[in-house]
């Protein structure tokens, strides 16, 4: 049965090949100091930094430069940007870039005007700002983590080796974001199949998970296919505007809260692949694509009849005269002919994992209870061994 809920999606949308015009109009909503949150670089190659300087500059702003924020935002950064923000009196957080610039633009927003530490508050205790929030607007240049629609910030510690999520309240997504799907294309391969993968996975994460007959599951199916169908399109022709347009759509429909209203959801891909990535620092969707199968294997069992329908809905795999269990692990090896067709890390070791590694990654581990089956801990291990 479908669960009660309340659903408002508070980020207004430009998508588009032409879509930065509306920056101009957004500006005209927010005060004179505006901080320009961008990444390491990539903007000020393709161009894109100086098309923003210029239509911050002709709508009469300060610019406030918090450059450099790294894939995996670190809390050192989160207080970095902080204090530039009280500094400068910031009136708009602007975030050029992926998901790491998007998240780290929310995590300043919340913990600006906030006396407590902001890790220990949101990434340790897990609490609700309780301070005003500066508004945050975004110009994405890379499709997966649906960062640009929802309310999510991940930040890494790498003192105490943890990577956490917090999912924040509506009034913590970005006032407005600009899809230019053109951005993408200066991603090198290995970061848009990355990308890839984490939409396939956000997907994942809220399909298996719960019986029920609900349309969520119906919107799932269609949005895994549409992935699938125009990865294989743009891995061959990244330059393919119409593959590269879908992808960063189904990466904003993927994790903007609507395909998980009503229902359970299970997200321990995304523990597992949080963990790894405290240890090893390696780009996130290639992180979820390492743990991915050994976790999907082991709790199939457990999910027989969605794996099932899996197969059947996603990888159009014939169940005539084959049991439930033949159906869901091929439904499986499609999938795992897919990941090694786009190219996605299909071990942790080939991310830097090491052995002496294992006992961390399983400690850190956070294990949900959303799932088909509830991990202990000595399975968290064995999952992250068969990773390996
Ligand atoms: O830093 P620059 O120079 O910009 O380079 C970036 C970075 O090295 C590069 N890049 C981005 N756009 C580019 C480009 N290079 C050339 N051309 C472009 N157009 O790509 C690299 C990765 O960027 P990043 O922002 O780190 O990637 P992504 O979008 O995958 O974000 C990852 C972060 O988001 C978190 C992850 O954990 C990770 O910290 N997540 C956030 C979520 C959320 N808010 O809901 C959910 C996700 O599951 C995820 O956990
Ligand atoms: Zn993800």
């Amino acid at each position: 049965m479908l669960g009660n809920f309340s659903y408002k999606n508070a980020t207004k949308l430009y998508f588009g090949d032409d879509s930065l015009k509306y920056l101009n109009e957004e500006l005209s909503k927010y005060g004179k100091n505006v901080q320009l949150i961008y990444g390491g670089g990539s903007i000020k190659k393709n161009g894109l930094y100086d098309e923003i300087v210029k239509i911050l500059r002709d709508n009469g702003k300060n610019i406030i430069e918090d450059a450099g924020v790294m894939p995996n935002p670190t809390i050192e950064k989160l207080r970095e940007g902080v204090h530039i923000a009280r500094e400068n009196k910031s009136d708009l957080l602007l975030a050029v870039g992926g998901g790491s610039c998007c998240d780290y633009a929310k995590a300043v927003s919340v913990s600006v005007n906030c006396d407590e530490d902001p890790w220990e508050k949101y990434f340790d205790r897990f609490e609700e700002p309780t301070c005003e929030i500066l508004p945050v607007g975004c110009v994405l240049t890379m499709a997966g983590t649906g960062s640009e629609m929802n309310a999510g910030a991940v930040i890494t510690n790498h003192a105490q080796k943890l990577k956490i999520g917090h999912v924040f309240g509506e009034e913590v997504m970005p006032k407005f974001s600009i899809l230019n799907p053109k951005y993408t294309f200066s991603l090198p391969k290995r970061q848009m199949v990355a990308g890839i993968y984490d939409i396939f996975n956000h997907i994942c994460e809220q399909y298996f998970s719960g019986e029920d007959d609900n349309t969520s599951d119906y919107i799932a199916e269609a949005l895994m296919k549409s992935v699938v169908h125009s990865s294989l399109i743009a891995i061959e022709d990244p330059e393919d505007y119409e593959a590269r347009s879908n992808i960063m759509w189904t990466a904003t429909w993927a994790l903007n809260t609507l395909i998980s209203r009503g229902k359970s959801e299970d997200w321990m891909v995304h523990m597992l692949g949080q963990s790894a990535g405290a240890y090893t620092d390696a780009t996130h969707g290639m992180t979820l694509s390492a743990v991915s199968l050994p976790y999907y294997r082991y709790i199939m069992p457990y999910g027989i009849k969605k794996f099932k329908r899996f197969a059947e809905e996603v990888w159009d795999i014939c169940s005539e005269g084959k049991t439930d269990e033949q159906v869901a692990e091929e439904g499986l090896e499609a999938m795992e002919n897919w990941m090694r067709k786009i190219g996605v890390a299909m071990s942790l070791s080939e991310l830097g994992a090491t052995e002496d590694m294992i006992d961390g990654i399983t400690d850190g581990t956070i294990i949900l209870e959303g799932g088909y089956k509830v991990l202990t801990k000595d399975e968290v291990r064995e999952i992250i061994r068969k990773s390996m």
